[in-house]
């Protein structure tokens, strides 16, 4: 037992931890940014896709996605804080190279980013989710009755509408930037933590991680930016 605290308390071991984790919200952000992209095709295409996805499994495939998601964020979120911190009490008084000094600039920003994030994260939970921020655009598919036991969110009417606020659109496309930021550093970050530092693996994953970084920002914000140019209504 007191080895496995050990290897769980390890820099190795959390810097594994961040970087399964982190690759993990990637491929949730792809597959929830291909779900997104579903409203240039209209209100049914989303709609049903919304639907597919909550009564997936008999309603279960929605919960281990969550569940899921919720640690990986959890194991993610701690193990970078716990990292940082550890960093900051090893860094030497003096920095004597241009190397240290870049990979502590590159580490703290995306620290900040990450923690920005989170912080966007739970509000667009509270705002699409549980409908408690922007309420009056939370709008349900059926109207409230005793017989409607399916009474899901009417997505794309939510969207649209939200959207259409040039505010809501302008804090999500800031969001997103910031997504793109922290995809554009955190890919080079994992494959090294991974151990890919083979000679043509190296020159991929610096390409693949900004352009990853680009796709994310600019595919998430064609959404809000469509709904504004009133391409999308
Ligand atoms: C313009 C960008 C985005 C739009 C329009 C958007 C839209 C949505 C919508 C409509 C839902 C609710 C779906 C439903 O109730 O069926 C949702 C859920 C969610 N989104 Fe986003 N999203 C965006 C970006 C992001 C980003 C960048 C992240 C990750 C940091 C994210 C994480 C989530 C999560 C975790 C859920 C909850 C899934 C669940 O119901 O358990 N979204 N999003």
């Amino acid at each position: 037992m007191k080895a496995f605290g050990e290897i769980w308390e390890s820099n190795l071991f959390q810097k594994w931890l961040m970087a399964i984790t982190g690759l993990l919200l990637v491929g949730f952000l792809i597959g929830h940014l291909s779900g997104n992209l579903l409203v240039f095709m209209g209100p049914d295409a989303i709609n049903e896709y919304a639907h597919g996805l909550r009564t997936m499994l008999h309603g279960t495939a929605i919960w281990i996605v969550r569940f899921g998601l919720l640690a990986s964020f959890a194991l993610h979120v701690t193990s970078a804080i716990k990292l940082a911190r550890r960093n900051r009490a090893a860094r030497p008084s003096s920095y004597n190279t241009v190397e240290h000094r870049a990979s502590t600039l590159a580490s703290r920003s995306m620290l900040y980013s990450g923690l920005l994030l989170l912080t966007y994260a739970i509000y667009h939970l509270a705002h699409f989710t549980w409908g408690a921020v922007h309420s009056e655009f939370y709008v349900k598919a059926c109207p409230p009755s005793p017989e409607c036991t399916d009474c899901i969110p009417d997505v794309y009417a939510m969207i649209v509408s939200s959207f259409q606020q040039p505010v809501i659109s302008v804090a999500y496309v800031l969001a997103m930037i910031m997504v793109g930021l922290h995809l554009n550093h955190a890919i080079a970050s994992a494959s090294q933590t991974l151990g890919l530092r083979n000679r043509r693996i190296v020159p991929i994953v610096r390409t693949v991680g900004p352009l990853l970084g680009i796709l994310v920002a600019l595919g998430f914000s064609s959404v809000p930016l469509a709904i504004l140019a009133g391409i999308v209504k």
